[in-house]
């Protein structure tokens, strides 16, 4: 019987250099989409899947990310003192339970694979999810919720995969499909950051994962590669050379690249739009600034 998936490791010690100079004292999944910190979407979208140990990968500076997770005793008594339940609710979904989470230090940023062997004494000997919280998916069933759907028919290792441009698949993760299925897609091999032209497919890998323990074993043999980095997707195409399946699977849900900036405002604008209370007075703003540009121009 395949072991149901319950630790997801959240790696997040890298620099964040693309939001300097917010991130030289921010966290950048502390930074708000609407009035969430990153963190907290993919927490919540964890918890959905059924995961009830959380691992961090932390670095220096972090420190804003644990204390998001802790109780605040004044601030809930004030709360509750002026009778402000829907705040009180809006800040359950930050509390876990003692023992649910722990953090691990990566102590240099020597690339993803890197952060995720950090944890390997956290794992163990049973598949693991890894959730990268600068993509946030919106989507109707959470992207983890149908990979790990997905994965209990499959088991192996899975990946999160869309269709990119030609000019894009070299910012990713490319998949080199064998067979494909629709939403599931075996693979015979994957490449990190294809050189321009040399993609094997269009299907490139975004930040959700579930891998077995194999790959932990693997990432001890893994060399730097693309930007000098150790790349988890060397340790899991190392699953593919052992022939072991590995899929990838193609979410239902927008993804928003908030690692970026154009991809954080673009989440800010669909996260806005979406939410009941500010929606309509957001989207009647933005449609004035259009306006207002092409009369403009
Ligand atoms: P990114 O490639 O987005 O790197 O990492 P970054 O350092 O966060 O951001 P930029 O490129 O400098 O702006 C993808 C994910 O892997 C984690 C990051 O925290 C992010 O969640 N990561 C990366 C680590 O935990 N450790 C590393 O050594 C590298």
């Amino acid at each position: 019987m395949k072991k149901r998936v319950t630790k997801a490791v959240f790696p997040v010690a890298g620099l964040g250099t693309r939001f300097l100079p917010a991130t030289k004292s921010v966290p950048k999944e502390i930074m708000t989409l609407v009035d969430r910190p990153l963190i907290q979407y993919a927490i919540d979208e964890a918890r959905a899947a059924g995961i009830t140990e959380f691992i961090f990968v932390t670095s220096r500076g972090k420190s804003a990310l644990e204390d998001y997770f802790d109780h605040s005793p004044e601030l809930e008594a004030k709360l509750r003192k002026d009778g402000k339940t829907e705040l009180l609710e809006a800040l359950e979904n930050t509390y876990m339970e003692s023992g649910a989470i722990a953090y691990m230090r990566q102590h240099k940023p020597l690339g993803l694979g890197h952060a995720v062997w950090c944890a390997r004494r956290l794992i163990g000997n049973e598949p693991f999810a890894v959730i990268l919280p600068d993509d946030v998916i919106a989507a109707e069933k959470p992207c983890l919720q149908q990979m790990v759907e997905a994965y209990e028919e499959t088991g192996g290792c899975m990946v999160a995969a869309m269709e990119v441009s030609n000019e894009k698949t070299s910012s990713y993760g490319v998949l080199d499909p064998k067979e494909d299925m629709g939403s599931i897609v075996s693979t015979r091999g994957m490449v990190e950051k294809p050189k321009p032209g040399t993609a094997p497919s269009n299907l490139a890998v975004i930040g959700r994962y579930i891998l077995t323990p194999d790959v932990l074993h693997n990432l001890n043999n893994i060399e730097p590669s693309a930007g000098g980095e150790l790349q988890l997707t060397d340790a899991i195409a190392m699953e593919i050379e052992a022939k072991r399946e590995v899929y990838g699977y193609r979410f239902r849900g927008q993804r928003f690249d908030c690692g970026s900036k154009a991809g954080f405002l673009q989440a800010t604008v669909a996260f806005g739009l979406a939410r009941e209370e500010l929606g309509a007075e957001f989207g009647d703003y933005l449609r004035e600034m259009v306006a207002m540009r092409n009369a403009a121009q």
